[in-house]
This record gives structure tokens, sequence and C-alpha cells, in this order.
């Protein structure tokens, strides 16, 4: 599992945003028709393939007690920006009670929520509003391992005959001072802990205190379930599963393939052959989805995989595990290459599954950063926003992105919060940069916190925040409110085929979505210099076809089947029959 992806450090903000010409909503459809269409796909039980979810770092998305993090009843009070945004669903990361070891990764509670992002009833009034709003609520379940703290490890640690002794993965080492394999911890170091009351070794494949929980043990199985059954009777409508790839481990303990080299964290580079991907992780996403679709829930998985036939078997033989796997394979390709996306897009169209691409998520460096160039950051940033949500499948948005966040990182290992980052300083700065507060103004503190920010908040809040872009109709944040709104108008984006034209251009990404008698074209240049091209569309369309723009950037133009792009230009039109 790869955490961090081809980075580039962070630069200083545009020096300027330009007031671009009105031109990006020629055709956008009105909220209203926007609000029919959302109580359209409520109705729906495969609901979540024509949405868009955002994703939320809650400890990061608007304090309201003051305390310096953000709560619940903060992204309560942002549903209204939520919903004119024109997002359906939010994935909130783990909120659990917890140590906060790994920021909620490590959960003490499955069954509650931490303190410090409120209660119970706050989550319940999220779900019931967020549902008149029209925006569902999934959460964030970490199954691979609790927190050291759980009541479960806590006794499992406590004797060799302890009632949840076989929950964990213990294990005597080769003696007490070599573990019993050669396994590493994708945090850094062994992936094994010696504990001298029981005087055996305890498996954890990310930190020490998060033990990996024994999936053979049936006791273990039978309690997520239920941690599951008990969440959608409070009305989640689903689950983001964490670290799905390795909740099984080989029981021979078989040392490791080691490759030459280290890695950032100063580790051997090792092949994860014998603790991931084992075919006994299916058997439970089988399990979790037939109580899923009990409740008409959603799966979503966190699936790293490089290899396109292991993400199609996520999906299951018989569409029986995840309906959401997400691919990271996208994210690989960290420069602006039609070549190298439609190559992505093709592997995963060929699989006939339902794709589920990722552009940002809160464990790697902001898309704005890895795909800018320093100089055009925000038109790259409104070509990404046109690209990623007209793709066939399902969107995640990560928050931030839609305003143009940058990557924060620190600047001294003093300041790191993130373990990693102080563990591997200064090769790996840790995940603190992608995760920095949502800047909502131009006030103190981004208007995130009236305290101190648990996280520093860049200067480019500046000008890059939900108020000043609000105002804007040239901004990222109108431009994917455009977007989202054409989405949603749209079925030709939402549902229909996805068809790549021009494929040997080397600049401009062009492909079209089409549907129900209806194709929409997509040219999107991708290179720092004016394209003109002539697109394929004689080719797919039979009979005379004109070009009527939906969506633009200032100075993309349509002459015939031509189309003229300025530097890192979007160009989005309705293909219609006739001269
Ligand atoms: C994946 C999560 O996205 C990451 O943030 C976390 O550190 C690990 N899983 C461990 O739970």
């Amino acid at each position: 599992m790869c955490l961090r992806h081809g980075q580039r450090r962070i630069r200083e903000p545009a020096a300027l945003v330009l007031w671009l010409a009105v031109l990006l909503c020629a055709q956008a459809p009105s909220r209203a028709a926007a609000g029919e269409q959302l109580a359209g796909t409520q109705a729906s039980s495969d609901w979540w393939k024509h949405a868009v979810f955002y994703e939320i770092y809650p400890r990061s998305f608007a304090d309201t007690d003051g305390d310096g993090f953000g709560d619940l009843k903060g992204i309560l009070s942002k549903i209204p920006y939520l919903r004119s945004l024109g997002v359906d669903a939010i994935w909130i990361t783990p909120c659990f009670p917890s140590p906060q070891v790994d920021f909620g990764y490590d959960v003490s509670n499955y069954e509650d929520i931490d303190p410090v992002y409120g209660t119970l009833a706050d989550l319940d009034a999220l779900v019931s509003q967020g549902k008149q709003a029209g925006i569902r609520v999934i959460l964030d379940l970490v199954l691979n391992h609790t927190s050291d703290r759980h009541p479960w490890f806590l006794d499992s640690r406590s004797s060799r005959g302890a009632k949840h002794r076989d929950w964990y993965v213990w294990h005597d080492g080769k003696d007490t001072r070599q573990p019993p394999n050669n396994w590493l911890s994708l945090f850094g170091g062994s992936a094994w802990s010696y504990d001298a009351t029981t005087a055996q070794y305890y498996y954890h494949f990310f930190y020490p205190e998060q033990p990996d929980l024994n999936w053979r043990n049936p006791d273990v199985e039978a309690a997520m379930l239920d941690v599951t059954r008990w969440w959608y009777g409070r009305g989640i409508a689903g689950f983001r599963l964490d670290a799905v790839d390795v909740l099984f481990e080989s029981p021979e303990l078989t040392d490791n393939p080691v490759l030459p080299g280290t890695n950032k964290l100063g580790d051997p580079i090792e092949v994860d052959t014998y603790n991931r991907n084992l075919p006994e992780n299916h058997r439970v996403l089988k399990d979790l989805r037939k109580v899923a679709n009990d409740f008409g829930a959603v799966l979503v998985g966190e699936t790293w995989t490089d290899d396109i036939a292991a993400l199609k078997r996520y999906y299951g033989e018989h569409h029986d595990e995840l309906q959401m796997p997400m691919d990271f394979m996208f994210t690989t390709v960290n420069r602006l290459s039609p070549p190298a996306f439609r190559k992505q897009i093709a592997a995963a169209e060929a699989t006939g599954e339902w794709p589920v691409y990722l552009l940002g998520n809160h464990d790697m460096v902001r898309s704005y950063n890895r795909y800018g160039d320093g100089t055009h950051d925000d038109a790259i940033a409104k070509l990404m926003a046109a690209f990623y949500l007209t793709l066939r499948g399902t969107a995640i948005m990560y928050y931030g992105e839609e305003i143009g966040m940058q990557n924060n990182d620190p600047k001294v290992r003093e300041d790191v919060k993130d373990p990693i980052g102080i563990k591997g300083w200064p090769k790996e700065k840790g995940r603190d940069g992608e995760r920095t507060p949502m800047q909502w103004t131009d006030a103190l503190n981004a208007g995130f916190t009236r305290d101190t920010p648990w996280l520093p908040i860049p200067a480019s809040s500046v000008g890059h925040n939900v108020e000043s872009e609000s105002r804007d109709p040239g901004s990222l944040l109108s431009f994917y409110r455009n977007v989202l709104a054409l989405r949603r108008s749209e079925p030709a984006l939402r549902e229909g085929a996805y068809h790549a034209i021009n494929a040997s251009d080397q600049d401009v990404m062009a492909y079209l979505r089409a549907a129900h008698d209806e194709t929409i074209l997509v040219a999107l240049n991708m290179s720092d210099h004016r394209r003109r091209i002539q697109t394929d569309l004689h080719a797919h369309m039979r009979g005379p076809f004109h070009l009527l723009r939906l969506l633009s950037t200032p100075g993309a133009t349509a002459s015939g089947a031509a189309v003229s792009l300025p530097p890192f230009g979007v160009f989005l039109a309705r293909v219609q029959r006739g001269s």
C-alpha cells in the first residue's frame, strides 16, 4: 500500500485570481432542476452510481466549539454549503472515540463519537438534516485493526488465556529480541511488537498502537458485522472500508521477499506477498455486503492495487462484494498526460465495471499541487475538475479541492503532527500538508475556528476560500458548481458510455459521453499552448451535427467539428444532430 504519490513541493500561491469573463454557464441548469434530479436519484437503490461523494476530514472542516479542531456540529452548519455545491453524499473519516495516534484510524469504541467531534446526537442530527437536504452520510470503518486502547485489545494482552486473546494476531518470536518474521509495518519498523506481559509478539500492519484484528476468528467478524448493523440502524447510508486489502496474513508467516534499497522511512523495500491481498479478504467483503444489502447501503473500499484484474475482483464475481472499490491507479498519473490518462481509463473501462477514480484524499498530496505548474494552477484545477467530473463513474471529491486548497507541509520537524512525518523527516514529511483546515473566509484562521487551528492555514487561503470565491463567477468554486450542476442535469454525463476520440493527441484529452440519444463532447487542453483540433466526431455521428456549447473556459471556441482551446482550456458541448 502506497500512501504518498509523486509529490511536488508547494509553491507560492498564484499572485492574483483573474476575473474571467462569464462564459461558463451558458446552459447550466437551474437549482430547481437540480433539486428535482436529486429527488429522482434518491429513490433508486443504486443512487451511489450517479452521486458525487465529498470526503470530509472532520478534524479540519469547521470548528464550532472553538477548540481548534473541527466537529460534527461544524459539518452540520455547512450543509447549506454542501447543498449549494451540489454533492450527494459525504464520507466522514473516522470520528469514533480514539486516542488519535492516527487521527481516528485507531478506534477505541466503534459505537460512539469521540468527544472532540461531539456526540451521537450530533451525528443523528447530521444524518437527519443531511437527508432533508438530499445528502447522505457514510462513515469510515476501520476493520483491519483497533486502537491498542480498545477494550478488546486490553483484554487480549492481559493474559494468554484471556477471552479476547485470539481476537488479535499473537505469535512467539524467534526469540525475545527477534520477531516471528521479516514483515514490516507500512508506517516504519517491524510489523511485530513484543509484549512483555505475555511474552509474545502482536502484529500491526500500521502503528504499534493499531494492533491487527485476527479475521480468522469468527467472533471478530460477527462483532464487526454487528457494528455495521448498529450504524445502519441509525441511518448511515454506507461505509468507506479502510485497508481492506490487509485483513488477512498467511498463517505460515513466510518471510516476504526483499528488494534492494530502502524506503523513505529507512526500511528495506519489501513486497507484501504474504500479508496483503490474500483471497480470504473476499469472503469477508461478501459477508459485509450481505448485511449492507439488508439496509440498502453502499460499500466503498480503500482498495490499493496496481493490478486491474485485482481491482475487478473487489466488485465480486456476482457483484456481491464492494459496489465502489476505489481505483487508485488513476492517482499514479501525476502529470497532465492524455496518453497516460487514456491508458488508465481504457483499463478501467475494459473491466466492464462501474469506475470509482480518485483524484485526491487525506493520504496524498493535494491534486492542486500534483497537477499545478506553479503558473497556471487555477486554470489547471478547473481543467482537472472538468475532467474528473465528466468521466464515467462515481466521483469522490476531497474537501477543499473545489476552492484550490494547496498542500501546506510542515517546515520543521517540530511542527509535524502525523507520526510518519516525525519518523521519516525530512524525506517523509507526513500527511499534515493535505489535512489543513477548510478555508471558509479571508478572516483570521480562514473562518475555520476562533482559536488556534490544530494545523496551520497557508497564506494561499486569502483569495482561495469559499466566501471570496462565491462572489466571483470566474472562480474555481464557481466552476465546480457549474460542472456539478451540469453533471446533474445531463444524463449522458451521469450514465453515458465513454468513447475516447482523437486518441493519439498528446495534448488534448477528448472524449464523448453518450446515452439515450444524447452525446456530449469533452475537450480538455492539457498543454500550456493553444491547440486547435479537428475532432473525430464524424466517425461517431451518423449524418450532420453541430456543437452546442454547454460550458467552457474563456477563449475556447468551436467551429464545425473543430475545437480551439487556449492553454489548459476546457470545452464541453452537446453534439446536436442536424446542421
Ligand atoms: C488508510 C487511511 O486512509 C490512512 O489515513 C490510515 O493511516 C491507514 N489506513 C490506517 O488505518
